[in-house]
């Protein structure tokens, strides 16, 4: 139970690596927020973890709408009257080669994988300097450590969110505030799913662990940096990724 009554906000978190993330932090003992932009899906993951009512507030909130966020914060200080930690989690992809991709296709990474990661920090921020104390975790990805065939967009974004750990680490770690980056590998997720198995095996031969990884094992990641067993990790930026990139 590392993360006792403390408050989090999981943006994307109705599936995949997000609700994985929900789920592990109900297990340590939150008191998590939801957050995720398609209403319906909010609805379905909050009923599966109707064990956990009492703890888990579901929000339909796009990070792109700093309205939608505010919102969000306002009631949770209103309920709980803290935040103590916000994971950055909800991305997208929208792939073509640099010659093929179109401004809309640049613009909508951007806009959710970078512009959504400043949105949502600079809503709960003011809260984390009040208490003086908190983390932030971004997901960023192996991407955004070595770039992508196909993925100028969703590659600058993910690098994006990497400068902005390491420069709020600078800023905030004098607050009590902690930042840091998590970069998932291949994570089977629904994501994975339209991936032909053909093209499958070949990933996961890539992999040193020879599997694709889970979202529950980039879930534990989090949930360790959210902890105080992080207290001294600030500004890092950790790859969850069998070895991919080795
Ligand atoms: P996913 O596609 O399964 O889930 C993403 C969630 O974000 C969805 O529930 C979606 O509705 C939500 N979302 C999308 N736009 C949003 C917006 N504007 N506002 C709020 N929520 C929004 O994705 P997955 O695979 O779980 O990935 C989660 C994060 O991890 C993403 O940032 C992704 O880029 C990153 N990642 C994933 C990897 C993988 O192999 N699955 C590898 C590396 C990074």
């Amino acid at each position: 139970m590392r993360l006792k009554d403390r408050v989090a906000i999981v943006t994307g978190g109705a599936q995949g690596i997000g609700l994985a993330t929900v789920r592990r932090f109900l297990d340590e003992g939150a008191i998590v927020a939801l957050a995720d932009v398609v209403p319906a899906a909010v609805a379905q993951a909050t009923d599966a973890l109707a064990g956990a009512a009492d703890r888990l507030r579901g929000f339909s909130v796009d990070v792109t709408r700093r309205e939608s966020l505010a919102a969000m914060v306002a009631a949770l200080r209103a309920e709980f009257d803290r935040i103590d930690i916000l994971v950055n989690n909800a991305g997208i992809t929208r792939d073509a080669r640099l010659q093929n991709m179109s401004e809309e296709q640049f613009d909508r990474v951007i806009d959710v994988n970078l512009r959504g990661v400043f949105n949502a920090t600079q809503a709960v921020l003011p809260t984390l300097l009040d208490q003086g104390s908190g983390v932030i975790l971004n997901a960023s990805s192996v991407v955004g450590l070595h770039g992508n065939f196909g993925q100028s967009n969703y590659a600058a974004s993910k690098f994006g969110v990497i400068g902005f750990v390491k420069t709020w680490a600078r800023e905030l770690g004098p607050k009590g505030i902690r930042c840091n980056a998590v970069c998932p590998g291949f994570i089977a997720t629904g994501l994975v799913e339209s991936i032909p198995p053909k093209v499958l095996e070949q990933m996961r031969e890539r992999v040193p662990s020879r599997r694709l990884g889970r979202p529950e094992e980039v879930a534990a990641v989090y949930a360790f940096l959210a902890s105080d067993d992080a207290s001294y990790v600030n500004g890092a930026v950790i790859e969850v990724g069998g070895g991919l990139t080795i």
